[in-house]
């Protein structure tokens, strides 16, 4: 675990299927450069890295950070 970012970390995890987390471009361009698909219960920790200086979520997560833990949820339909 040496020469790694040592951004923080977002834990996610994915309370429905189908659950989108999105990373966007560090840089004066921002745009989105990654996407994973999690589904009901699958786990992702993400790290802000030199590549990614932020994240998106779509869908019903739980979301840890070290502000805190949040919930995203779907917009009513
Ligand atoms: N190659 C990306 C990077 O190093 C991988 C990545 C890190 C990522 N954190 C992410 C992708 C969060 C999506 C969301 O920046």
């Amino acid at each position: 675990m040496d020469n790694k970012p040592n951004g923080e970390y977002l834990v996610i995890k994915a309370i429905e299927d189908g659950v989108n987390v999105i990373g966007l471009t560090r840089g004066t361009d921002t745009r989105f450069h990654h996407s994973e698909k999690l589904d009901k219960g699958e786990v992702m920790i993400a790290q802000f890295t030199e590549h990614t200086s932020a994240i998106k979520i779509r869908g019903n997560a739980k979301v840890l950070t070290a502000y805190g833990e949040i919930e995203s949820e779907q917009k009513e339909k």
